[in-house]
């Protein structure tokens, strides 16, 4: 019979995701990682300039033991060392996440552990509690991934409130389509910020700051719109277009803002501490200019490695630890779900 768990002080967690292209697992104990092994369909999918569903999910197949199995072995764990399992349900893409949660379903059952549901924006968020070990909510975080964006409250392990929000694309969706327009291949964020270097921030792109709103806003669909009519007029006039200057010009109007509205929420809530998250937050214009502006205000930044900004299991795995020390744990029956709210 399924049930009837034990909980341990430092649980050894295997967290497993498989929402979009990357296929991953990893086991913490603890707030400790101990390996993490992503597997990523990315340079597959590149071919056709995007995510291929069916490629992803064919992928995940193919790998999703693997992982888990090399993730175990990387940690020098065997399959009874573990004391929990978490996945991500959602968001994403429903055929490629149901493979890592029957798997992660199987293993829980054959084990008899808990299973632990896990959105993904949330294990994003937890990154950093891999990052400081002693990191206690309330704290600030900015959140800037490929279908979010947004400056929390982060109030407690389980609550959050949205200070504000971008009202309609994400900053990492703004940084595909400028390198769609750049004729750069996918994956775009990397791509841009590696031609941004090269290049003067110098044209007057409009800021995906929404001014004059009574709550805190952003909108990349005006700074998109703008990169693009700003390509086409230099083509028109049989110009050469400085794609470098276009690229770092494009990078500081998509991140200041979100940069400046992250402290100034934290100096205005008085809390000490700031948190990010998400694939942007691997860029590093962006990690340089929060680390700066966070020095000069007095707070205390937790910036998780660029490799756990971006998909990983390990942030999966630390999520998941939160919802064991709340014994919020998954049914067998539990099913994936494309679309779930933000927090
Ligand atoms: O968090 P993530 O890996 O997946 C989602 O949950 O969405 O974020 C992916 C997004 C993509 O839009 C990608 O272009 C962007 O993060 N990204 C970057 C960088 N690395 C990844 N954007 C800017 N600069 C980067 N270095
Ligand atoms: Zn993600």
């Amino acid at each position: 019979m399924y049930g009837n768990f034990k909980l341990k002080e430092n649980p050894v967690i295997l967290g497993i995701e498989s929402s979009c292209d990357e296929t991953a697992a990893a086991v913490i104990r603890g707030r400790t990682l101990l390996s993490s092994v992503i597997f990523s369909s990315a340079p597959e999918q590149a071919k056709y300039g995007g995510v291929v569903p069916e490629i992803a999910s064919r992928a995940h197949t193919d790998f999703v033991d693997e992982a888990a199995a090399k993730a175990l072995a990387d940690a020098g764990l065997e399959y009874r060392n573990i004391d929990a399992v978490a996945v991500t349900y959602g968001a994403g893409l429903l055929g490629a996440l149901l493979v890592g949660l029957s798997f992660a379903k199987a293993l829980a059952y054959s084990l008899n552990v808990p299973l632990l549901a896990v959105n993904h924006i949330r294990g994003h968020l937890a990154a950093a509690y891999l990052t400081d070990g002693q990191l206690r909510p309330p704290y600030v975080t900015l959140l800037a991934s490929g279908g979010h964006t947004a400056v929390l409250h982060t109030k407690s392990y389980t609550q959050f409130e949205v200070l504000g929000a971008t009202s309609d694309d994400a900053a990492g969706e703004a940084f595909d389509k400028v390198a769609r327009v750049l004729g750069l291949p996918y994956p775009g964020g990397p791509n841009v910020q590696r031609l941004a270097e090269r290049g003067r921030a110098e044209i007057a792109f409009p800021s995906a700051l929404v001014k004059n709103s009574a709550k805190m806003q952003f909108s990349y669909s005006g700074l998109k719109t703008s990169v693009i009519n700003y390509c086409h007029n230099i083509s028109q006039k049989g110009a050469q277009l400085n794609a470098a200057d276009v690229a770092a010009s494009f990078q500081r109007a998509a991140i200041d803002p979100l940069v400046k509205k992250t402290v100034e929420s934290a100096v205005k809530l008085g809390v000490d501490t700031v948190t990010a998250g998400g694939g942007v937050v691997a860029n590093a214009y962006l990690r340089s200019s929060l680390t700066d502006e966070c020095r000069r205000a007095g707070l205390r930044l937790v910036l998780p490695e660029k490799i756990y900004c971006t998909d990983n299991a390990a942030m999966i795995a630390a999520e998941g630890l939160v919802q064991y020390e709340q014994r919020n744990f998954a049914g067998l029956d539990l099913n994936a779900a494309a679309h779930i709210p933000l927090v």
